[in-house]
């Protein structure tokens, strides 16, 4: 299957931070395949800033090292050398006054503005000031931030404000990558696309709700910030929590930025504070090849998990009784995100006790193999009785729709484009951003309080003993990860 490409208007794309992992990885090779798929016009300009002095062959370089490392996509010669013509570098001194007016020279005044802060939150502020005082900011313009959007509600509060002193708030972008992924928006395709689906999104046919994202790499060599993050901070503040509002909220009205937006909010917002006996904490030990998690964040008493697991509750009329289960952690025993929907058993057998117990599920793959399977009871073939099993009505978008391998837009080069149109759909609002923070705080609080050790695991497993017990105890278990 092709997919429809739309180009976007031209645009100058600032990117601060320009030489730093998150641009190497992810912004330069996402804008290359924009740009090979015909979307990014090829007289936009890419304006890469940062602290260094180098010339524009050297950035050029980088850039190409780039995109040969990380965009995973076949390409010809004369299609790199035009990219690259749309790049300029400048260095800027984000808290100083180096570079500002060769920017300003820099900008077309009619185009679409967009500053990528690819920095630490700790320039937000300054960068933000920057581009006032020079008088950079056009009605055209807008920015992009990236998370930690702050560590607390406290935090978050004030990046929000210092945000908005210079920019409203439909000209700020802030990027939780998980919502532009293509299964994530999948989900709202499937909860409000089909009528199958949504007359029993609730409490009187759901038993409940597991949301798994599982990671089998380690903190690598990102052990200073994730040491003082936390898989709570890291992971489920924003990307699960994300999932959440997605497999929770009520069907907005139409499918625009507020109206989505909106729901979500209602969502983070009737969620009950978690008690402590339904948390479950972890921290991961020795593999074969690598070491533990402490050595990884070269403390040995680190108290930081890597894995996290909780029993949360919606206070709401649809759901009402029903938990949702979310996990992640970091040295699982295989890379899976899903979201598994299990139903209520049937109020009655008509075949009896012997046929045991069946519960339809509904799971949607997020990554990797994407797609969507229905878990359904059928009769096992064959005579002697009706014994019945259960089967899965699976669907992998990839073999279905006959996605060709690398055809599907990474989340960030979907995200940048969507920054260039001015679609905030995909993008975390701040109310959302403070609400998800106030239910987050509690509990890391509380565990700092209660002086709570995170539990070990095996590398290479499904995590701590305790999270498999969290369900058991309430006659349910996990699916497995493997
Ligand atoms: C990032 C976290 O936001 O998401 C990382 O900081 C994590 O710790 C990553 O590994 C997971 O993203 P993905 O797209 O690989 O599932």
């Amino acid at each position: 299957m092709v997919s429809r490409i739309i180009p976007v208007e031209s645009f100058d794309l600032i990117i601060f931070g320009a030489t730093g992992d998150l641009a190497k990885r992810k912004i330069f090779p996402g804008l290359f395949r924009r740009f090979l798929a015909g979307q990014m016009p090829n007289d936009s300009k890419i304006i890469g800033a940062a602290r260094s002095n180098l010339s524009q062959n050297t950035f050029s370089v980088l850039v190409e090292n780039s995109i040969k490392s990380f965009a995973e996509i076949k390409f010809e010669k004369n299609d790199l050398r035009d990219f690259l013509n749309c790049l300029n570098y400048l260095q800027i001194d984000a808290a100083g006054a180096g570079g500002w007016n060769e920017l300003k020279k820099a900008l077309r005044p009619e185009k679409i503005r967009a500053f990528y802060f690819s920095v630490s939150p700790l320039l937000f502020g300054s960068l933000a000031e920057r581009l006032h005082e020079n008088e950079i900011i056009t009605a055209n313009s807008r920015i992009v931030v990236e998370k930690p959007f702050g560590r607390n509600l406290e935090t978050s509060k004030q990046l929000n404000t210092i945000l908005a002193e210079h920019f409203t708030e439909d000209q700020i972008y802030r990027i939780d990558h998980y919502l532009g992924k293509e299964t994530v928006q999948n989900l709202m395709a499937i909860r409000f696309g089909n009528m199958l689906f949504e007359p029993l999104w609730n409490a009187q046919y759901v038993d409940h709700i597991q949301i798994t994202v599982s990671e089998t790499v380690g903190v690598g060599d990102r052990g200073e910030y994730y040491d003082r993050s936390g898989a709570m901070r890291d992971m489920v503040q924003n990307h699960l929590m994300q999932l959440l509002c997605l497999i929770a909220m009520e069907p907005p009205a139409r499918f625009e930025p507020d109206s989505v937006r909106d729901e979500k909010l209602k969502v983070i917002r009737a969620l009950d504070p978690v008690a402590p006996h339904h948390i479950v904490r972890g921290q991961y030990g020795p593999g074969s090849d690598h070491s533990d998690y402490r050595t990884g964040v070269n403390k040995s008493n680190s108290m930081t998990e890597s894995f996290v697991a909780l029993k949360v509750s919606i206070s709401n009329y649809r759901w009402a009784g029903v938990p949702f289960y979310i996990r992640t952690g970091k040295r699982l025993e295989a890379r899976k995100s899903e979201i598994a929907v299990v139903f209520k058993e049937k109020p009655h057998s008509i075949f009896g006790p012997e046929a045991g117990n069946h519960q339809n599920a509904l799971i949607i793959r997020l990554q990797p193999d994407e797609g969507i399977t229905m878990d359904v009871t059928i009769k096992e073939p064959g005579p002697g009785g009706m014994r019945l099993i259960d089967v899965p009505l699976d669907m992998t978008f990839s073999e279905t729709l006959g996605i060709e391998e690398n055809a599907v837009p990474d989340a960030y080069e979907r995200l940048i484009m969507d920054v260039i149109r001015g679609n905030q759909t995909l993008f975390m609002r701040g109310d959302e951003v403070e609400a998800a923070w106030a239910w987050t705080d509690p509990i890391i609080n509380g565990w700092i309080h209660r002086g709570d050790v995170p539990k070990p695991y095996d590398s290479g497993s499904a995590g701590p003993q305790d999270s498999l017990t969290l369900l058991e105890r309430e006659g349910r278990k996990w699916r497995e990860i493997l």
